[in-house]
This record gives structure tokens, sequence and C-alpha cells, in this order.
């Protein structure tokens, strides 16, 4: 198998918030462009481009209103082939969002559908009567309330499964399918290296039975799909896949179904949320838990017949050094022993922009400060349940999206260097400290860390193609597994906590490979581990 994407290392762009070009305080696709250098060096073979069709903006992007256009925010059509083109000079393929679960109330098919029963759109979207003068059924919406919205015009409810300005499209409907495969071989023939498939496992709801994810026509789909649009080429496609067990996770990818390269999907990161209730609702990370999780990835998804992502950040997640790991005095050790813990792994990385230098949740003190709209919509609706308003804003503190959002931080100059003019969203203060430039001239900084496992991935196929071994007998807090490749092993140790723990293992070291410490101990055998320390040898 020799997909190019099996040893590649992804690198996620939110565009709004990576690098401002023209002062109007908002991340553009020029602003990009002037930092493929930075990413060249960084050794990254692709991008994940968060979206930039043109768009309202209420989910920043992700209502979509002309799936072939250019927001002016960001540029336009002819910057956008200059990216693709830059990028590819210096080897960097460009994944495109591809958001079809649904569309902005703005595209043109949902004006249309909207206007009368009989319009020739109609059937675009999901339309349905109101049961006695109320939704047709209970289905809610992520982002708070009903997921139905009665539409005087006609007098029915449309299904939206996200914000009501994201209708739902009817991918029922084979004219729903075959635009969207048009729109797709469109960006394809421009030359892009694949799609990110936004909330792909919604694709097949059958709302009469109020089934969301996984629903009875997905794979049908993607099988399709992959026929009139990506199956052609050597693309990468990556699906949003939020509830995937590996089971599941196969039917996606196993090569020989013909449907998407990989699954990206969020067991780990949910842990520490209450079962049953809402991501707000947090408990502490337990230790054994987390590596029961990735053991069980790393294990039981045959790379053979599925291929995982791996990752701790995305612009719907916290940053994971403040989230599980020490964003104060233990920040750089931290973020350097989840990186070393993941990159060793086998899947394909995807490294958020700033989760490179280490950046931090952004804290902030009551709701004016808030931007994301499913923090905000969460706020009113728990508030208008007698919710206390410290509490709520914890809660956003916490898990809240806009953490991951705040601008890049490259320098110790004014608005961190993202934007001559305003920012559109708060600059986290500790840019003074935390910034790409700091970050590269430090040998032994965060950024260091990921630009030396980048390289290791490229240089060993050990990475790619190893056996993976989990090893039961050290500490609760301490992950360790072993990669085996033709002759070669790998120990890969990870103390998980802000503690010291105690290791007793029988291999002998043969060669440091990467550490976050200045040396790993000298044996293995009732080794110390300083807090955050990880490290991976080769063994004999
Ligand atoms: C995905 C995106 C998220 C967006 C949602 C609706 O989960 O990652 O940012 O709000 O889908 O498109
Ligand atoms: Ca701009």
């Amino acid at each position: 198998m020799h997909e190019w994407w099996r040893n590649a290392v992804v690198y996620q762009i939110y565009p709004r918030s990576f690098q401002d070009s023209n002062g109007d305080g908002i991340g553009d696709i020029p602003g990009i462009v002037s930092r493929l250098d930075y990413l060249a060096e960084l050794g990254i073979d692709a991008i994940w481009l968060s979206p930039v069709y043109k768009s309202p903006g209420i989910d920043n992007g992700y209502d979509i209103a002309d799936y072939q256009a250019i927001d002016p925010q960001f540029g336009t059509m002819a910057d956008m082939d200059e990216l693709i083109a830059e990028a590819g000079k210096r080897n960097i393929r460009i994944i495109m969002d591809l958001v079809v679960n649904h569309t902005s109330d703005q595209h043109e098919w949902f004006k249309q559908s909207r206007r009368s029963r009989s319009n020739p759109y109609r059937d675009y979207y999901i339309w349905r009567d109101g049961k006695n003068g109320v939704a047709p059924n209970s289905m809610q919406s992520t982002f708070s309330g009903s997921a139905w919205q009665e539409d005087s015009r006609t007098g029915q409810y449309y299904l939206h499964l996200f914000s009501a300005g994201q209708p739902d499209l009817n991918w029922a409907n084979p004219k729903v399918r075959q635009a969207i495969y048009r729109m797709m071989n469109f960006w394809l023939d421009k030359g892009i290296g694949g799609f990110r498939m936004d909330v792909i496992d919604l694709i097949g709801k059958d709302p009469d039975h109020e089934i969301r994810e996984n629903g009875p026509h997905l794979h049908d789909y993607l099988q399709e799909m992959n026929a009139a649009t990506f199956g052609r080429g050597d693309f990468m496609t990556v699906g949003e896949t939020w509830g995937a067990t590996p089971s599941i996770a196969q039917k996606y990818s196993d090569p020989s179904r013909h449907e998407l390269s990989m699954v990206f999907q969020f067991e780990a990161m949910q842990l520490d949320q209450e079962p049953g209730k809402e991501k707000w609702d947090t408990r502490p990370l337990q230790f054994d838990q987390l590596k029961a999780v990735l053991n069980k990835w790393q294990t039981q998804l045959d790379y053979r017949a599925g291929w995982n992502s791996l990752f701790w950040n995305n612009h719907d997640l916290p940053r994971i050094v403040s989230r599980w790991g020490d964003d104060g005095r233990c920040r750089v050790a931290s973020a350097q022993m989840f990186a070393i813990l993941l990159h060793l792994m086998r899947g394909t990385p995807y490294i958020y922009q700033g989760e490179e230098i280490g950046m931090t949740n952004c804290p902030v003190k009551s709701i004016a400060e808030v931007d994301d709209i499913e923090s905000v919509n969460m706020y009113n609706e728990r508030l208008a349940a007698g919710e206390a308003p410290a509490a709520l804003i914890a809660a956003i503190n916490k898990v809240g999206r806009d953490n991951a959002r705040t601008p890049m931080q490259w320098a110790d100059v004014p608005a961190a260097g993202f934007t001559s003019g305003q920012p559109w969203l708060h600059v986290n203060q500790n840019y003074h400290k935390i910034n790409v430039a700091a970050a590269m001239a430090a040998p032994d900084s965060v950024y260091a860390t990921y630009k030396q496992l980048i390289k290791l991935r490229h240089d060993e196929p050990i990475i790619t193609n190893g056996d993976y071994e989990p090893i039961d007998s050290v500490p609760e807090a301490v992950m360790a597994y072993y990669r085996t490749y033709q002759k070669t092993r790998w120990l890969v140790v990870a103390n998980l906590a802000n503690a010291e723990a105690t290791i007793n293992l029988p291999d002998e070291i043969e060669k440091v490979l990467i550490t976050n410490y200045s040396a790993v101990p000298a044996t293995l055998i009732n080794a110390t581990l300083a807090p955050y320390q990880a490290f991976a040898v080769a063994v004999r």
C-alpha cells in the first residue's frame, strides 16, 4: 500500500485566525500563502483548510452559500488557485473542507426550496408537516433547541441538525447527490489533494425515525461518491465520524470497499464528558480510560482494512495542553509529551494551528466576549433554564470552541503578528511568551519536538507500518507501547501526570529517538520518570 497519505502529516488551518494580510482583522488566503514557507519548514505534507467558501458566517464558514465561490473576506478564486499552486511547489497538498450535510439558508438551492411546495428545489432539503402546531418530532439541534424550524411561507418545517441557518440537505434525492459530485469534481480538477468531510456520518440520516448518525444508506452514498469523484485518483479523504467504533471505521476506510481513506473519530476526546450528558458537562480525565481507548484503536482497526486519524486538537476542541496537560509551569513538557505519545502511533497525524507551539486555552470573563454560536446558544438556553452565569462561563472556558480559534501567535509584536488591524477575536495575551518566533529560536521548544516527530515519520517506516503492542505493566499514569517492524523495535513511554512515576521494563536502550527531557533514564529497570516525561527509544 503506497498511498501518499499513509505516512503524511496534516496541518489544519482555521483561515479566520491564521494570518491576516490586509489589516481587516480577519485571516485570509493571501495570509496563508505568506506563511507557506513556515509550514514547509515544519515539514507537513498537507493542509486541511477549514471553509473559505462564500458564507454568511454564522458558524464561521460551516454554513456555505456557494460551494464554488470564495468568500470575499478570505480573498478571491485567483487567490485560492495561487494557494494551491504555491503549496504544490512546496509539496504541500490542499485538503478542502467538504460541508455537505447542510448548506447555509442563503444558498440558492435553499432560497428556491423554501419558496413553494412545488419548487423544483423543494426536495433538496427535508421538509415535513408539523404535528398539531408543533415540530414533526423531537430531534434536537447540536446547537441547542429543536432541529425543526417552521417556515411561514409554506407552513412546513425544515430539518437543521445544526443552526436554523444550516438546513440539512436531502441526500435521498439523487439530484442533490449529483450536484454535489459535480461540485467536488470542480475542486478536484483544480488540483487539490482531497477532502475533509464535515459530519459525514449524518448524511444517511432517517429523520422520520430520528436516526442521525450511521443511517441506512450512508455507505451506499459514500461508495457512489467515491466512484463519481475522487475514486479516479490518489486523493486523500477523511470523514468526520463522531461516533465511529473500530468496526464502523472499517466500513468507511477498508480500501476494498472504496469509500474514504480514513476516519476522524472522537472516542478519546469525549472521555472527560459525563456519560449521557452534553459536552459542557465535564469530569476529570481517567488515565486508564484514555490508555484503553487509544490502545483499542491501535489494535482493533486492522491497518490492512482501515485507517485512523491521530489528533488532540481541532477547531471544535479546547487546547490539549490546557485540557489534559498543564498550561502553567509544565506547559512545554506536557505539550511535548502529548505530541510524542500520539505521533508515534499508526494513523495519520493532524496538527491544529498553534498546537505546534503549545498554544493554550483563552478564558473569557463574560458572554459578550464569546463568538462561537454553539457556546452562545448553550449559554442562552441554560441561562433561561435557571443555571448560574458563572458556571456557564466556566464551562465555556473549559471546552468552548473559541479556545482554539483565537488568532495564531506569530511573534511578540502587537496582535501577535496576526493582523495590523483589530483582530476579529481577542488574541490570547500570553503571546508575549508563546509565539512562533520564540519557539523557532529555542532548540528545546514544542515546535522543535513537532518538527522532529514529522521528520521521524517521514524517515522511519516503523511508524507507519510497524506492529503496535500496548504495555500493561506500567503505573496508571504512564502509557507505554512497543512498535516493531522487521528487525527494529521501538519503545514509547509517556508520563501523563504532573508527578513522578516509576517504570520497570526489561528492555535495553539502543538509541534515543526523541525525548522531552535532556536525558532518558540510563536503564529502564526501576526508572523514575519526571512529570510529563516522554521518550521513544530503540530497544534490544
Ligand atoms: C463539524 C465542524 C464544526 C461545525 C459543524 C457543522 O463538526 O467541525 O465546526 O460547526 O460540523 O458544520
Ligand atoms: Ca483579511
